[in-house]
């Protein structure tokens, strides 16, 4: 059996988000949840037909409560738990997100108390002799600047810029990483193109504003933290889709090119320099021939996404040209029942270290996510876990899964009984 050694300083981690696993939020989400929970419920049947799992999950998909984040993990005072777990799981990095609702409740007033107990969870990572990986939005805004009009608003980049310069005077000392934005494209394009997520207000120009006032937004934010603290390793954590043609065809290259450069360069070549690292997220390809979304989708996970792991390889090494140390800060599939994820963490990692292999200099993986948490509009039925949680007794049980991916962690090693090697279409 082939076995694939990942180099040592290779950092194996787990990532979470604040909205999605703190429980007790007061911000533009949590807002949001309340008005439209019934309505989620009532639209899930229909909006799912095409999710073979649905059956599965349809009596918490329908029920409103679902749609509520409510107490989420309790991750706020579970947070020892959580990284006792992951020393358990041998995972020497764990990405996480600070709540800006939670420092800056309203303008300009700083919560001591909270930013003291962020101080609290990154020490005690570090005594675990785990790295943070501190993004500092990962898409809740408090109301104040919410009401304003979000990432739209006027003022956003520079209120996001004392907000960042806030956090680096007080929490700067403890944190090596900082990602500034998760995937600037993905939430305002559920905001303003498909009108899905806060604040739903569905128009171009507003998607176009949004995507520039976060461009501004980062860069700001990167030029303070420099600032004052220069070896300050700051990044984004990006989206990106493997765009790839079924046939080689003119037209299918035209729709690639165009769709790579819109949705995976755009952003990135924006902020140019102000980025030490990139942090990828990926999740999914689309498959082109004469239109998009062509893929054959053999098999699925619990959200109806394709199952393929092997796309990560091309996401990575499209990233190649930037130059740039790489971090995978989010990837992950949906799964309750763990079958799939035992199968897909050995082939997404078989997938990486051959991206390296090619060149690809990437330094880390984040496996998506640590928690059973709350997929935003989708609420609590898809489980991206590598640890379940009860939704009563916020009791954690670790996976199979994720005692695999630990063991990987260990020894740096990975058995793999079947390589598949892509190389790039
Ligand atoms: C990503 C988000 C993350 C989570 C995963 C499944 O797009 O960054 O919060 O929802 O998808």
């Amino acid at each position: 059996m082939p076995v694939l050694k990942f180099p040592d300083g290779f950092l194996f981690g787990a990532a979470t988000a604040s909205h999605q696993i703190e429980g007790g939020q007061c911000n533009d989400w949590s807002e949001w949840e309340k008005k439209n929970a019934d309505r989620l419920a009532a639209e899930s049947e229909a909006s799912f037909p095409w999710n073979p799992n649905w059956k599965k999950f349809e009596e918490e998909a329908t029920d409103p409560k679902n749609y509520i984040s409510g107490s989420a993990c309790d991750s706020w005072n579970r947070y020892e738990e959580d990284f006792d777990i992951l020393g358990e799981l041998h995972l020497k990095a764990y990405r996480f997100s600070i709540e800006w609702s939670r420092i800056e409740p309203q303008e300009g007033i700083f919560d001591e108390e909270a930013i003291d107990r962020y101080r609290l969870m990154i020490r005690s990572l570090r005594a675990r002799g785990i790295e943070p990986f501190v993004t500092l939005w990962h898409w809740t805004l408090p109301l104040w600047i919410a009401h304003r009009g979000g990432v739209v608003a006027q003022d956003f980049p520079e209120r996001f810029r004392l907000y960042t310069e806030k956090i680096v005077a007080s929490l700067g000392e403890d944190v090596t990483f900082w990602i500034t934005l998760n995937e600037p494209d993905v939430v305002s394009s559920h905001a303003y193109l498909k009108g899905a997520w806060p604040p739903q207000r569905k128009s171009y120009f507003l998607f176009l504003k949004a995507i520039h006032g976060l461009i501004d937004a980062h860069t700001l934010a990167y030029q303070a933290i420099k600032e004052k603290y220069p070896a300050a390793q700051v990044g984004i954590a990006k989206h990106q889709v493997a765009f790839e043609m079924k046939r080689p065809t003119l037209f299918n290259r035209l729709l690639k090119s165009i769709a790579h450069y819109c949705w995976n360069r755009y952003f990135l070549n924006r902020i140019g320099n102000h980025q030490d690292f990139i942090g990828l997220n990926h999740y999914n390809r689309n498959v082109i021939d004469n239109g998009f979304n062509k893929n054959p989708n053999e098999r699925q996970t619990d959200f109806g996404w394709e199952y393929y792991p092997e796309s990560i390889f091309q996401a990575i090494m499209e990233l190649t040209p930037y130059d740039k140390p790489i971090y995978i800060t989010e990837n992950g599939i949906a799964d309750a029942s763990d079958m799939l994820r035992q199968d897909f963490i050995p082939r997404t990692l078989a997938a990486v270290h051959h991206a390296m292999e090619e060149g690809a200099d990437v330094r880390g993986f984040f496996y998506w996510s640590l928690l059973d948490n709350f997929e935003w509009d989708k609420g609590y039925w898809l489980r991206f876990g590598l640890v379940s949680v009860d939704r009563k007794t916020h009791d954690r049980t670790i996976r199979p899964s994720a005692r695999s991916y630990g063991e990987t962690a260990r020894t740096r090693t990975l058995e793999i009984p079947l390589l598949k090697k892509k190389t790039l279409a």
